[in-house]
């Protein structure tokens, strides 16, 4: 059996077996607080702090719903009225937030690799869960993302994954590959303009393209991105109609997927930029699925950080 993780920083390199348990423990969540309405004792007397450098509506929401069901405390950090905003550095608010006895920090950032000077930083004791690092991970999401993906398909070995859109400054993008291929899905196919593409060797065996009708062909799961352009350099900027005519997602180009094909996208949506409302809302849209199972996928990993 895989040892029990202490932090969640990136999924690149977990085991299946590891990722599995984790997905089995949201399930069992789900179940156990039946469908999201009942608290568990399981984290009674543990503190937890969110500490979001970003804006988030999901994440957030989800990390606090998530340790609320478990019977924790929580506090919500808030950026614009701490000392971060007089320039109190970084690892002198972690150590401020500590001396206060926390169990675990859930860390947003928009510099790579945050999450892991934390973890350096942090007193021996405190988990550090990544909601998000910069271009870099955003493992939640990916946990999530798979197991969506189980509840409808669960032979991943047979299943294309195409995930279109801004890859290259995409978090989930690297989260869900790390993901999909530790599943074992056949095939996953990348699909950008190019000068939103990330370099080949950033992300072997995966099919790379700037091709969006040839990549949906036969796709059992699309996923589609935002185009992130808090992170983009104003020359990548692509016009929007122009982009939507290409690299959107329309019914009739989901048509070409193959038949039933799960609709995904982290959000949040940008409608009529990468993804048309008929499409977003429509039948094949797994969207609110994954954000309900968010809740329970980090009440699995804050389960597994902090179980005694
Ligand atoms: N998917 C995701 O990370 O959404 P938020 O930015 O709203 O948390």
């Amino acid at each position: 059996m895989s040892s029990r993780l202490r932090h969640l920083t990136t999924l690149e390199h977990l085991p299946r077996e590891t990722i599995e348990r984790l997905l089995d423990r949201a399930e069992s969540m789900r179940e156990g607080c039946a469908h999201g309405t009942r608290k568990l004792d399981m984290l009674s007397g543990r503190t937890i702090l969110n500490l979001f450098f970003e804006p988030s509506t999901r994440t957030r929401t989800s990390f606090e719903l998530a340790a609320r069901r478990l019977s924790a405390d929580v506090i919500n950090f808030d950026i614009g009225f701490s000392s971060t905003s007089k320039g109190e550095a970084l690892f002198d608010t972690l150590h401020t937030l500590e001396a206060m006895h926390l169990d675990a920090i859930v860390v947003r950032h928009k510099v790579s690799g945050t999450p892991e000077e934390l973890v350096r930083h942090a007193m021996s004791g405190v988990s550090v869960i990544n909601a998000g690092d910069g271009n870099r991970a955003h493992p939640t999401q990916g946990l999530l993302d798979v197991l969506t993906i189980r509840q409808h398909r669960p032979d991943f070995k047979q299943l294309t994954v195409v995930i279109c859109g801004d890859v290259k400054h995409s978090r989930v993008a690297r989260s869900d590959v790390h993901a999909l291929k530790a599943m074992g899905v056949k095939e996953i196919r990348l699909c950008s303009p190019r000068a939103l593409m990330p370099e080949e060797s950033e992300f072997p065996g995966c099919v790379i393209t700037d091709d969006f009708d040839a990549a949906i062909e036969g796709a059992d799961v699309v996923i589609m991105l935002r185009l992130q352009k808090e992170r983009m350099a104003v020359t990548d900027l692509p016009d929007e109609a122009a982009y939507f005519q290409r690299y959107g997602l329309d019914n009739p180009r989901l048509a070409r997927a193959a038949k039933g094909a799960l609709v995904m996208h982290p959000g949040p949506l940008n409608r009529g930029i990468e993804i048309a409302p008929e499409v977003a809302d429509g039948p094949q849209s797994r969207i609110l699925e994954q954000v309900g199972n968010g809740v329970f996928v980090r009440m699995a990993v804050l389960a597994e950080v902090l179980g005694r």
